[in-house]
């Protein structure tokens, strides 16, 4: 197998840097459908097969329907190379069978499929504790084969754990993961490594802080942060140690990234890439308005070496440490 693709279950392949779709939701510049699908073919094409969606955002779930239905037009065999990994994003609140169902099939009908090859759960409030009861009718779900495989998104490792030893197999957890925002590895992972489960993750680019297009700026206006996401990660960057230390880290990754003939994203990718229990690098895409793909795809061809490791250290030693400002995963949106 090639080290572009992981198995993150049995029957369940993906490619490691998968495409983002909360950039098709809002508050990233206009998204025209017609034009989203096309460059959903185009991402496929170049092997970028892996989809992360959520039934909360926007057009998603009904993209994948539109654009499995134009791949089927021209190949159909190429249906079985693409996988969408989809979330339940309820409100808390009770959570009988007929309602975790209702929106499954919600789901289902949307993407035009028989069957979900990931469902990623979230939970906005651990004091409401009907998240077990929706683990249970996802997991019968599952045995009814509605779903594939289970997983879990921002939730902590204290409730992975109550998840996991109540007996059902969640077989991945989305976090947010980076070189700014290294909090999986206390808790989460050593988690993982015992318990066989795998970490996708967000954020890995800040919403594309971490590329040349910022190397250099001065501390950018919140007029100037065009996107949702570029908003909520300028929050991040000043938790962690603000625009002067973060131009500190550019400059370095820079000088990685000109080392290797590459660049400060691929650089920012494959250090996250690397680490223990990482599937998969969730990568957004502002379908039909911008795309790096012929960059991101090199990812796969870069080593980064003791010394560049050794870098990079060097900056993050300066930082704040965010599992002490903001907590274990997800705890951002708690
Ligand atoms: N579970 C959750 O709670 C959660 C939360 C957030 C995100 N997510 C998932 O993760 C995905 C990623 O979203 P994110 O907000 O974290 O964004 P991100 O992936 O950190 O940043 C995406 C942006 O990075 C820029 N970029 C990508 N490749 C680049 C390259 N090679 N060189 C330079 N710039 C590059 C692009 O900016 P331009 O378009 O401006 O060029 C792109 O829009 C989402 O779509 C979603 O699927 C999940």
């Amino acid at each position: 197998m090639s080290n572009s693709i992981i198995n993150l279950a049995d029957n369940l392949s993906i490619y490691r840097i998968l495409n983002g779709m909360w950039q098709v939701s809002g508050g990233h510049g206009q998204i025209n459908p017609e034009l989203a699908v096309l460059d959903m073919l185009e991402y496929h094409k170049m092997g970028f097969t892996t989809w992360d969606l959520a039934d909360i955002y926007g057009p998603s779930e009904s993209y994948i329907g539109e654009f499995r239905k134009q791949l089927f037009v021209k190949d159909k065999e190429e249906l079985n190379k693409s996988q969408a990994l989809t979330k339940f994003v309820p409100n808390p609140g009770p959570m009988t069978k007929s309602i975790v169902e209702y929106y499954i099939d919600q789901s289902l009908r949307k993407m035009s499929i028989d069957s979900i090859d990931l469902i990623q759960f979230h939970w906005w409030d651990y004091t409401n504790p009907s998240y077990l009861d929706a683990i249970e009718h996802l997991s019968k779900l599952c045995d009814e084969g509605k779903i594939k495989h289970l997983g879990l998104t921002n939730f902590d490792t204290a409730r992975v754990e109550i998840i996991t030893e109540k007996g059902f197999k969640i077989i991945s957890n989305q976090v947010q993961y980076s070189i700014l925002d290294q909090r999986p590895e206390q808790l989460m992972i050593p988690f993982c490594q015992k318990h066989d489960m795998q970490l996708l993750t967000y954020g890995t680019l800040l919403g594309g802080f971490l590329s040349e297009k910022y190397l250099g700026l001065e501390n950018p206006h919140r007029a100037d942060l065009t996107t949702l996401s570029l908003q909520k990660y300028y929050n991040m960057i000043d938790a962690w140690g603000g625009w002067n230390l973060f131009q500190e880290l550019l400059h370095t990754l820079s000088h990685i990234a000109k080392k290797h003939n590459s660049s400060i994203a691929n650089v920012s990718t494959k250090f996250i890439l690397d680490k223990p229990s990482v599937a998969g690098v969730i990568i957004g895409a502002r379908l039909g308005v911008s795309e790096h793909r012929e960059d991101n795809v090199k990812v796969f061809d870069l080593r980064l070496d003791s010394e560049d490791l050794l870098m990079i250290n060097a900056i993050t030693l300066k930082s704040n440490n965010l599992f002490d400002i903001i907590g274990d995963c997800g705890a951002e949106y708690r």
